[in-house]
């Protein structure tokens, strides 16, 4: 069996979300603390073995390759100025080896996804997307990777998502479960309120057989107008087993304004530079409110 060695980060989305942020600069990039969220995506992605990165960018992605490139003229002049420490952050990402293609339009997830085939080729690949940083003691893609050297098979990261949340998901609908690995009868993309068929909710990490793109490159459009990898997985589950896994880690979503602010704190509050300081501040601010309430 071939081994997982690629991985996929689709990067391409507008980031409507986030405007008029993300009107120039791309919401991969937008901070959490002094780390752009991407560098999160890629730090899972190399802790889980991967060895070959593909990112699938789109217009104005352009600050994501030079993040990942190296900028020696910033490099000399923090090495003129003794500072060593941050010498050596501006350049833990830029020793791998990072690969770029262009979606030329924004044709959804599943399309990003197929923009990459001719770099996966015949072996089986992760994605990893950027809306979701997953913190784990083992790696969520990793945890997914053994996953599927035991069985084989795609499979799916998934977790527990309240009632009111399933419609902005991916939801599975499982058959059994084995030691938290689910058999998957339906995989249905952002189901309408109240007709989601469990809260199992995909949470932006895969590991697919090739065989995959066979299905992506004839699917139809779906939730949003797009085409969507949800879509082409359940079509894919229909030959070959594909499998969901309730990884163990904390997942936080950065594709929402709450969420982002959320994870921004939670960091914020690991951080040795600066948690003290939030820690009081956050204290006096929840005083001041209940003052007022
Ligand atoms: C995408 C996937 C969806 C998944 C979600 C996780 O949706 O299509 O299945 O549950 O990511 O973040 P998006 O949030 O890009 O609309």
């Amino acid at each position: 069996m071939k081994k997982v060695r690629k991985a996929i980060i689709p990067a391409a989305g507008l980031g409507t979300r986030f405007l008029p942020a993300t009107k120039a600069m791309p919401k991969e990039m937008l901070p959490i603390v002094d780390r752009p969220t991407i560098e999160y995506i890629v730090e899972e992605a190399i802790e889980s073995g991967i060895q070959d990165i593909i990112i699938v960018t789109g217009k104005g992605k352009r600050a994501i390759e030079d993040h990942f490139d190296r900028n020696f003229e910033l490099e000399e002049n923090l090495a003129s100025k003794d500072k060593i420490e941050l010498l050596r952050k501006i350049n833990q990402s830029s020793n791998v080896d990072i690969h770029y293609i262009r979606q030329k339009e924004p044709k959804g997830l599943g399309h990003a996804v197929w923009c990459a085939r001719n770099f996966v080729g015949d072996e089986p690949f992760a994605v990893l997307l950027g809306d979701d940083i997953i913190r784990a003691e083992i790696p969520c893609t990793l945890q997914l990777i053994e996953q599927f050297n035991e069985t084989g098979s795609s499979v799916i990261g998934v977790q527990t998502v309240e009632d009111y949340e399933t419609h902005r998901y991916g939801i599975i609908d499982p058959i059994s479960s084995n030691n938290r690995r689910y058999e998957v009868s339906k995989f249905v993309e952002k189901p309408k309120q109240g007709t989601a068929p469990s809260n199992l909710a995909i949470m932006g990490r895969y590991i697919l057989t090739p065989e995959i793109f066979s299905f992506i490159e004839t699917q139809e459009k779906g939730a949003g107008g797009e085409i969507q990898l949800t879509d082409a997985i359940q079509k894919l589950n229909a030959v070959q087993k594909v499998f969901a896994y309730d990884f163990i880690g904390k997942r936080y979503d950065v594709g929402e304004k709450i969420g982002f602010v959320k994870t921004t704190i939670d960091m914020a509050l690991e951080n040795d530079e600066i948690k003290e300081e939030l820690y009081s501040y956050l204290k006096k601010k929840i005083l001041e409110l209940d003052l007022y309430n």
